[in-house]
Parts: C-alpha cells; sequence; structure tokens
C-alpha cells in the first residue's frame, strides 16, 4: 500500500474514488462544497432528497457525479462538527475502508482539508488516519482473511503551510508501522520456531538491515557465567534452548550530546513456569511471554528507520523456562549479578530473575534512561485488564513523557506505585530477597523487586502482561507498546515534528 501526501485540485483528479465527508446539520466540508460546487449541486440536492446525512460513518457511494473527473465519490458522514475528533476519524475510517474494499476499488484520495486548522493538528490528523487505515486492513487480512484492494492512498492537502508536517507525519506513521508489524510478527510466531537463539539470529539481522547505524552482540550461556548472571543463567537452566541475550546498538553517527536509553525486553519464548509448572489451560499463550522482546525489536525498526538522533541499545532477553532434572527449583538460592541473593519461591517468578541481572549488565553503558517491557505479571491482568499497561518508575519526569506519548499515541498506561512499604512483602530470612511477594499487589512486589536492582538510573517498568496479545479465536499479538515507545523516542529527539 502506497500513501502520498499532494495538494490536488479535486474535481479535475482522476482516481477511482474521492473520500470526501458531510457534518451533521447539512454542513458540507469544505472538500465536499468544492465538489459540490462543481457538480452543480448535486450533493446538496442529494442531502436535500435525505439519501445521506451527517450522521458519523454513514456512507454514500456516487458514480458518474457531473463535471467531477473521477469515477467515484465516497461521501461519509462525519458526526456534528463541533465534536468531531479522533475517535470520528476511527468511525470514518472503518467504513470508509469496508466500503470500498467490498468493491475492489485501489485508488483513493482522502480530502478532509478544513481540519489542516494548523500544523500541530495535521500532523496529528494524518497520524491518526494511517494508524486507522492500517488497523483496519490488518483485520481485514488476518481475521476476516479477505484480500485488499486498495493500493494507494492520496491524501489532499490544500494549504500549502501544512504541507511539510502531513509529509512528516506520513514518515513517521510508516516507520513505527514497519516496527509495529515486525514486533507483532515475531511475538506470533510459535515456541517451537521462535527460541532464544532464533530471537537472537533476528537482531544479528538488524545489522545487516540497518548497517550504518545498528551493531549487534550475542551474550551466550558461556559469557553469562563470566559475568555471574546466575539468576538469568537459572531460569534457562533446563532447556535444551540455552539462553542468548542479544544487544542491539542503534546510534546515528556525528551527533553530539545524545542521550543514551535502554530498552529491555522480557524474553521468554515459552514460560511453562519450571517446577512451578503452570496450569495446561492457558500454557500455550506463555509463547507470548516474549512480546516485551518483540516491542524493543520493532522499536528499534523505528529509530533506524527514521534514523533518530539518540543512542539506543536494546536488548532482548531471549530465555526459555521449563521443568526438568537441571531445572532450578523452589528453596534455591541465586546469587545475582549485582551480587544479592534471591530466594526461589516460585519458578514462575522467572521474568523478574532474567531482568535482575540484565539490569546490572546494562549499567556499563551509563544509562540516562531505561525502560523495561515485560510480560511480567498475572496480577497486572487482575490490576488492569486488557486495555491498559501497567506503568512503575522511579523518576517522575520520565512517566510524564511516557504518559505524554501515550496520550498522543492512546497506547494507555497507568502508573502503579512503589511505596517503600512494599518492600517488606518480598523479604527473605534467608536471602536478600525473596522471588515473590506476599501480601498481595502481585504487580506492584514484582516492580518493587525489580526496583532494587535499578538504582543507578532514572528507570520505568512496563508490565504489558494484560496488553501485549489478544486471547480467543482472534488470538495474536498487538505489538504493544510499540506505538507509545516510539512517541516517546520520537518527543524526547525533539524529532522536528511539525
Ligand atoms: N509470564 C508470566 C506472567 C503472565 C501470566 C503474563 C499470565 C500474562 C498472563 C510470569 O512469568 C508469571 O508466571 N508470573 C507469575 C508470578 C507469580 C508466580 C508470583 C504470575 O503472575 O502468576
Ligand atoms: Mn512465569
Ligand atoms: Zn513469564
Amino acid at each position: 500500500m502506497k500513501f502520498f501526501i499532494k495538494s490536488i485540485d479535486l474535481p479535475k483528479e482522476k482516481t477511482d474514488c474521492i473520500i470526501s465527508g458531510i457534518f451533521e446539520c447539512d454542513q458540507l466540508t469544505v472538500s465536499s462544497k468544492n465538489l459540490d460546487n462543481y457538480s452543480n449541486g448535486y450533493i446538496s440536492k442529494l442531502i436535500t432528497q435525505g439519501d445521506i446525512s451527517g450522521e458519523i460513518g454513514k456512507t454514500l457511494l456516487l458514480y458518474d457525479v457531473p463535471n467531477i473527473i473521477s469515477k467515484r465519490i465516497l461521501l461519509i458522514g462525519c458526526g456534528k462538527k463541533s465534536s468531531f475528533n479522533s475517535n470520528s476519524i476511527s468511525a470514518i475510517l472503518r467504513n470508509s475502508i469496508k466500503t470500498l474494499n467490498k468493491r475492489s476499488i485501489k485508488n483513493i484520495i482522502f480530502s478532509f482539508t478544513e481540519l489542516n486548522s494548523c500544523n500541530n493538528s495535521t500532523y496529528w490528523f494524518i497520524r491518526k488516519i494511517i494508524s486507522c487505515i492500517k488497523k483496519e486492513i490488518f483485520t481485514i487480512n488476518t481475521f476476516l482473511k479477505k484480500k485488499v484492494y486498495l493500493h494507494s492512498i492520496t491524501f489532499n492537502i490544500t494549504d500549502k503551510n501544512f504541507f511539510s508536517s502531513a509529509q512528516i507525519a506520513l514518515k513517521h506513521s510508516l516507520a513505527i508501522d514497519l516496527g509495529l508489524t515486525a514486533s507483532k510478527k515475531i511475538g506470533n510466531l510459535p515456541p517451537n520456531i521462535c527460541n532464544p537463539l532464533y530471537l537472537s539470529l533476528q537482531a544479528k539481522e538488524l545489522s545487516n538491515s540497518y548497517k550504518n547505524n545498528i551493531s549487534v552482540n550475542i551474550v551466550d550461556i558461556n559469557e553469562m557465567r563470566n559475568l555471574g548472571m546466575h539468576a538469568y543463567l537459572a531460569v534457562g537452566s533446563s532447556s535444551k534452548n540455552k539462553p542468548y541475550m542479544s544487544v542491539i546498538r542503534y546510534s546515528r553517527k556525528n551527533i553530539v550530546d545524545k542521550k543514551t536509553i535502554v530498552l529491555v525486553g522480557k524474553g521468554l519464548t515459552f514460560d511453562s513456569g519450571g517446577i512451578s509448572l503452570k496450569p495446561s489451560k492457558k500454557m500455550h499463550e506463555m509463547k507470548y511471554d516474549m512480546c516485551g522482546a518483540a516491542a524493543v525489536y520493532g522499536t528499534l525498526i523505528m529509530a533506524a528507520e527514521l534514523n533518530l538522533p539518540l543512542n539506543i541499545i536494546g536488548v532482548l532477553a531471549g530465555c526459555e523456562n521449563m521443568p526438568g532434572s537441571s531445572a532450578f527449583r523452589p528453596g534455591d538460592i541465586l546469587t545475582t549479578m549485582s551480587g544479592k541473593t534471591v530466594e526461589v519461591l516460585d519458578t514462575d517468578a522467572e521474568g523478574r530473575l532474567v531482568l535482575c541481572d540484565v539490569f546490572k549488565y546494562i549499567e556499563r553503558f551509563s544509562p540516562d534512561i531505561v525502560i523495561d517491557i515485560a510480560t511480567l505479571t498475572g496480577a497486572c491482568v487482575a490490576a488492569l485488564g486488557h486495555y491498559v499497561t501497567g506503568l512503575f518508575s522511579n523518576n517522575k519526569d520520565l512517566v510524564d513523557n511516557l504518559e505524554k506519548a501515550s496520550k498522543e499515541t492512546n497506547d494507555k498506561v497507568w502508573r502503579l506505585p512503589l511505596f517503600q512499604e512494599y518492600e517488606k512483602n518480598i523479604n527473605s530470612n534467608v536471602a536478600d530477597f525473596s522471588n515473590i511477594g506476599s501480601g498481595g499487589a502481585g504487580a506492584i512486589t514484582a516492580a518493587c523487586f525489580l526496583s532494587q536492582f535499578t538504582k543507578k538510573y532514572h528507570w520505568a517498568h512496563l508490565d504489558i502482561a494484560g496488553t501485549a496479545w489478544e486471547s480467543g479465536i482472534n488470538k495474536g499479538s498487538t505489538g504493544r507498546p510499540v506505538e507509545l515507545l516510539s512517541q516517546f523516542l520520537l518527543n524526547i529527539s525533539n524529532y522536528n515534528k511539525y
């Protein structure tokens, strides 16, 4: 699918279909008015006759409109002009795309000129439209299993002043979508294919695709042993698929004063629970326990596509948690890379064991910001459900920036507390910490455990246990939070947005 930004004289342009809006109370949008004038009141006559109203999402397809060169016009109801917002856009697009695809229409022009009220709104309008279109096409393709005919979409930007922000929006959207799609694709792979080695080979591939900006280093069990990453190693000890930690370094040449941001993704390519075996019913879903790593992978693709002026280090913490005679056990006491000891009370609380060693490892990069992304706790699903990612942090600025990016992309997060009181819940009488918390609040006690290892930098933890995939008949990875992370990086790199 190709996207174009153009300034077009609408009635004189030849395309398969022009999409133009009508607001409630018989108000034509600027482009509809233009088409109406050219066609000697053809559109306003239809409104008077009651053939179409501005009711949101209602469509009317017109053929051979007098004096209009294009084959068709799709009129689409946009609701009340005063309450037009980004939710209206989703409704409008869903119905337009469905209608167009049913008729195998290939090339279309979107014309909603009055929405270019300023650079900022043009930028976000285009971003929102493209993200909606991509989602709709994904649904048609994957769930409805239908062919997608749409081939090119042109946005008509009538005011030249807003042309460049529209182009930037398009560029950003496509890069984010590329990352999102890559992340979903990896997230969806079955665990017999996507094991820790496979994950590391995908990471390695990035240094071929983006030779100038990305280099990759793979840390294997031998190196982990040398480093003393015994918590990470314990989790992977019983699988014949050995753990591999991929360290992907992205940086743009010749930029001074770059921030270093480390993104850490939990990459359990399968989490059986280990000796503390999970119930079998939903165990298959634990192939998605690497979605944090998949999100980091996708986000780096976005960054490399846009050549962002940052240093980003992505760590894919690949590992498989299996039971077996060489498995770690409940009761084991592990010495982490930091030297702190952990009493294992449940081998299913493995994510935090892997992550705590990664947190120590990345100190070597002196990061300004560290964000980990992990399908960490069922308790987070209990607390927040499936719409919202859990956010934990030791730094208010970082929270503000993540919340801003979250609002902009509608990739929702909600902050949960890390009060000092919770530290008692991970006490152990035989080690520095135990690996499960007592006293409820499982998402928080897990985050509290992580926070014991992240004191040297500004850190945020995203618990995506509820948001990384969807269950049921349409099951699949959502690619979250690639959009959130991408926007966060775009914002902090101050990437000439408008
Ligand atoms: N990967 C799971 C968390 C998970 C469970 C995500 C269900 C999504 C759906 C994690 O490794 C885990 O098993 N956590 C345990 C922790 C518990 C043993 C303290 C959990 O949440 O049950
Ligand atoms: Mn587990
Ligand atoms: Zn897990």
